[in-house]
């Protein structure tokens, strides 16, 4: 008992530390991307339907396989049950502070910097059940345990936690980058984004589906610098709205206390990891639903969705497609940056019972993202003008979708494929096996 008890825990390190919060991330270094124009199609949209439901989109890549049968079952109950989760989520919990911390990250005192921060997680921290500040009822994927947060991104620990988890995971897994391996992460999404053509006219709107509490919305922000541009950041959880807000709103202060402009005390140290959110008032951050926005038909020029789909029953990503769709204007464009359940790496992980079940405990759509990613493409191909595709890491992809500029059905559809080169994932896969302690 106590020998499974401990290989469970230690499993668990490895896919908390690996993926929860922002999924997974590789050691692939940023230098080593490549294009290939194999894997191009370019596809009448009247024929597209038929096409796809016999043509696999990219027929020599891996496929990723889902564990079923009774031991399967069993194994998905067993972790679920209370007694499991008594010992793996503290132990989880304690997991991801080590890493942070064994990395340069300073988890502890960093959240604790932010927790004595005026904000309302101080006086409504009883009020730590989903219930704050909640304006609409939430769709019921949402309201499930998630992340190992028992209310999921409901909760004020979830939110402020996220920053650091983000960096924490990143550095974990871009070793070579130190404390900035979440920059690296996320800059491979970026450079992927604008191979792909992605771009945003000066003056354009921008808006984050999903933005938790900022990391992708200000990075967008960073990456269409345009002074004229406005980058709104909706995520349906009021706790990262909040959180978020905070940042950016300490963002000057800690820019003139980090400059030593204030102060270079204890203080300025401990909440060191927000001094490098510059600030930006082009962003707003608002709370609201990816799948109806309440925005105008045809008035962003950008939608992006940064690590959010994987969370999402697959029914409600078409939904939040076709919003997308709804509000970008001609000419717009859609940007997804993702885990990649086509990727090598990703496929064996799913073949590993274990490791995928204890995936699965925190992240409950994985298997209906895993499934649905094709359904998902071929719903965009359908519906945009183009479709773009490449790898951002050996384990992840970025995806530019452009709307047609007349609403013509008769024009040709285009989808192009970078990821695959001779039946392999074109980037090297130099990810960390998950499985692999580093201890
Ligand atoms: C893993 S986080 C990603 C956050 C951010 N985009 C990033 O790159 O760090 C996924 C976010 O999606 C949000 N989310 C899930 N369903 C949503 C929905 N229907 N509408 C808006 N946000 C949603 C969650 O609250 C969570 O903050």
């Amino acid at each position: 008992m106590i020998i499974s008890c401990r290989l469970f825990c230690s499993l668990l390190l490895l896919i908390i530390s690996d993926d929860v919060h922002v999924s997974s991330f590789t050691t692939q270094s940023q230098s080593n991307f490549h294009t290939s124009s194999r894997n191009n199609y370019l596809i009448s949209k009247r024929t597209s339907s038929a096409l796809f439901s016999s043509t696999p989109l990219s027929s020599s890549k891996p496929k990723a396989k889902p564990r079923t049968g009774i031991a399967q079952q069993l194994l998905d109950f067993a972790l679920n049950s209370p007694l499991w989760k008594l010992v793996l989520v503290p132990q989880a919990r304690k997991n991801i502070a080590k890493t942070a911390e064994a990395n340069g990250i300073q988890w502890e005192k960093s959240k604790q910097w932010l927790l004595d921060q005026d904000g309302p997680w101080k006086s409504t921290k009883e009020n730590d059940d989903g219930s704050y500040n909640q304006k609409f009822p939430y769709p019921a994927y949402y309201t499930k345990e998630f992340h190992t947060y028992t209310n999921g991104n409901l909760s004020w620990e979830s939110a402020i936690e996220q920053e650091l988890a983000s960096r924490a995971i990143g550095a974990r897994n871009f070793p070579s980058f130190g404390a900035d391996g979440g920059d690296a992460f996320r800059s491979s999404f970026e450079q992927a984004i604008i191979r792909l053509g992605g771009h945003c006219p000066d003056g354009g709107i921008i808006l984050d589906l999903g933005a938790g509490t900022g990391i992708s919305t200000r990075r967008l922000g960073a990456l269409f610098p345009h002074e004229d541009n406005k980058i709104l950041g909706l995520d349906l959880s009021p706790y990262m709205i909040a959180v978020g807000q905070k940042l950016l709103d300490m963002a000057p202060l800690q820019k003139r206390v980090s400059g030593d402009a204030v102060s270079t005390g204890q203080d300025a140290l401990d909440g060191k990891w927000v001094s490098d959110i510059m600030p930006d008032e082009r962003i707003e951050l608002r709370v609201g639903d990816a799948a109806n926005t309440n925005l105008d038909d045809e008035s962003v020029n950008v939608v992006n969705l940064s690590l959010v789909i994987h969370e999402l029953p697959i029914d409600v990503t078409i939904q939040v497609c076709k919003e997308a769709y709804r509000i970008l204007k001609p000419g717009g464009q859609l940007f997804i940056s993702e885990m990649d359940f086509d990727s090598p790496a990703y496929a064996a992980q799913r073949e590993n019972a274990m490791l995928f079940s204890l995936l699965r405990s925190t992240e409950p759509f994985l298997d209906d993202y895993a499934d649905g990613m094709e359904r998902v493409r071929e719903f965009l191909i359908a519906t945009f003008e183009s479709v773009k595709i490449t790898a951002a890491t050996g384990r992840h992809y970025a995806l530019v979708a452009t709307k047609g500029v007349n609403n013509n059905d008769d024009k040709l559809g285009i989808f192009e494929d970078s990821r695959f080169k001779d039946g392999n994932y074109i980037v090297d896969d130099t990810h960390l096996k998950v499985w692999e302690s580093k201890e």
